[in-house]
């Protein structure tokens, strides 16, 4: 039986940071507000010729290095993100081709905040399927050009980043279970209105920004982020007591808590970045990965829930050993 497993993970974030005093200059709220209501303190916002896939490539190559490995060695590219360059070529060839990665299967998933768990757990059928031997996966958004900046229910929520993470076959895991599910029926509570075949005419108005019935989409988060935890813990068999960490979606710090709580789980036991990244969607869970394992506290051989909520709704769990 062939597993797949994390052995490197890289992190970019831009270089500008807003914090909540630079947005009371910009829309009608205030640090206390921002702070207590969502946790978010600082975010990274790309500069205006700044991409996605620009930070993907950097993500990608703190990654690379961290698991010593050259990009002739990938032989599977997966990115996941909400917001592109181009409709296409998709992410993923075009990370491919920037980073010097050969010619390999490059696929892109699009699930809002959930897209980098959709993507991991794909890569992680291919590595069991014995298709590929070593696989690049990122997670990356460009967020801050989606939103009106005029608007405070939305515009103070989010932030930009790219987390990376190489993925190469192990004998045992490695990744022990991923559970995935979606429900389009809340599809008006967070979207984007305009895409390629739909509404063209908002493109470049004001009309064109996340939308977002924010607090509908707390009360659906903090019920599935809960739900979702114990179906991929029961899955594997695992009980919630032996997980060392959890690495929830950053999207809110009370988000964040009560999945804790429901899970039995102390606050010590949960990366957090909310408060340095704000909602940065898709690179949410693998940026906070990084953190965790950059700064020490996540260590090798421990047992690591990952989560994931977003527009759809669509939402995502893996259970791994590091
Ligand atoms: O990542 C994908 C999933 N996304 C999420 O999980 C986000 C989920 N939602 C949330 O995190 C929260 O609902 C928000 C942080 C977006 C909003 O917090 P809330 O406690 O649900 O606030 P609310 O929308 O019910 O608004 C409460 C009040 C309103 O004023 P009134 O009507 O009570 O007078 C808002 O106008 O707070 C006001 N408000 C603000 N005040 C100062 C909304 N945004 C701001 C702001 N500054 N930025």
């Amino acid at each position: 039986m062939t597993y797949s497993k994390i052995v490197g993970t890289g992190r970019y974030l831009p270089e500008k940071i807003l914090t909540n005093f630079d947005l009371e200059k910009i829309v009608d709220t205030n640090d206390e507000w921002i702070r207590t209501r969502t946790g978010v303190e600082r975010r990274h916002c790309v500069a205006p010729d700044e991409t996605t896939s620009d930070m993907c490539v950097e993500a990608a190559k703190a990654a690379m290095d961290d698991a010593g490995i050259v990009p002739t060695d990938v032989d599977m590219v997966v990115i996941g993100t909400t917001s592109p360059d181009l409709i296409f070529p998709n992410a993923a060839t075009l990370v491919q081709h920037r980073l010097g990665i050969p010619a390999c299967p490059c696929i892109a998933t699009e699930e809002a905040c959930t897209s980098f768990i959709y993507g991991l757990s794909i890569a992680d059928k291919f590595m069991r399927a014995g298709e590929a031997k070593c696989i690049l996966v990122v997670g990356a958004e460009c967020i801050t050009k989606l939103v009106d900046w005029s608007d405070r229910n939305t515009c103070v929520l989010f932030g930009d980043g790219a987390g990376a993470v190489i993925l190469k076959p192990s004998d045992e895991p490695g990744i022990i279970a991923t559970h995935l599910g979606a429900d389009g029926q809340y599809k008006d509570l967070l979207y984007y209105p305009v895409g390629a075949s739909k509404d063209l005419h908002k493109a470049g108005t004001d009309e064109a920004a996340i939308m977002m019935t924010g607090n509908e989409v707390f009360k659906v988060a903090v019920k599935t982020l809960g739900n979702v935890a114990t179906e991929v813990l029961e899955k594997a068999g695992v009980s919630q007591d032996e997980l060392n960490w959890l690495i929830p979606h950053q999207a809110n710090i009370r988000i964040i808590q009560a999945t804790a709580k429901r899970l039995n789980l102390p606050m010590e036991k949960v990366i957090v970045t909310v408060q340095d990244h704000g909602n940065t969607s898709a690179a949410s869970v693998p940026m906070a990965l990084d953190v965790g394992i950059r700064d020490g506290r996540i260590k090798k051989g421990q047992l690591v829930l990952m989560e994931a909520f977003g527009g759809g709704f669509t939402w995502g769990s893996i259970l791994m050993r590091l």
